[in-house]
């Protein structure tokens, strides 16, 4: 195993495609860990009084990408938190540098498939519609989620520590990230 840095124990970010789990995962996660929770999509929708949704049709991507890079380098500074990202967090090289050095990474793994049944009821994710917030066919859906799969997999693949959620329990998910972060926050 790495020798973590003792600075880089203080945090732990989740990361992943979108679906997989991270904002339902963290809460309960840093509850057993002891550490306070801060979910970015959460902290932007307060601080902007909008939707990511909303965010995305009014402003535009770009204004929403600046948001969540302040956001990370403020909360890379916080001690004892869990993180969870938004799945494009971790592909900005910015916020890549910034997460890997200041926090244990959990990369919680799901296969495009799995992704595509999760979300594809759900209208809630901009990056998976069309430019003016327009559902995509089931069709269209599958081939962005696979280019986006495909462009974020790097990023993700560099994580500390790889769950594979899949059609696991929830229960069970926390227990092996808890029994894997064991070994480096100890
Ligand atoms: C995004 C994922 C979303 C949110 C925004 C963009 C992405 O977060 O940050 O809609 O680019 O993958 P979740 O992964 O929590 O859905």
């Amino acid at each position: 195993m790495k020798d973590i840095p003792p600075n880089r124990k203080e945090r732990v970010y989740l990361t992943g495609f979108m679906g997989s789990g991270k904002s339902t995962i963290g809460p309960i996660l840093a509850n057993t860990l002891g550490y306070e929770f801060v979910d970015i999509d959460r902290a932007i929708e307060k601080t902007m009084g909008k939707s990511v949704n909303e965010i995305f049709l009014e402003r535009g991507e770009d204004h929403f990408r600046q948001m969540e890079r302040n956001l990370v380098s403020d909360l890379c500074l916080k001690r004892h938190h869990v993180i969870s990202l938004g799945g494009g967090t971790i592909a900005d090289p910015r916020n890549f540098h910034s997460i890997s050095t200041t926090g244990i990474v959990v990369y919680l793994k799901a296969t495009p498939d799995q992704i595509f049944k999760r979300l594809h009821y759900k209208t809630d994710r901009p990056v998976l519609k069309d430019r003016s917030g327009e559902r995509l066919t089931d069709e269209e859906l599958r081939a962005r989620i696979g280019e986006l799969f495909t462009e974020r997999e790097p990023y993700y693949g560099k994580a500390d520590i790889t769950v594979i959620t899949g059609d696991k329990r929830l229960g069970l998910t926390v227990d092996e990230i808890v029994r894997q972060l064991s070994r480096y926050l100890e």
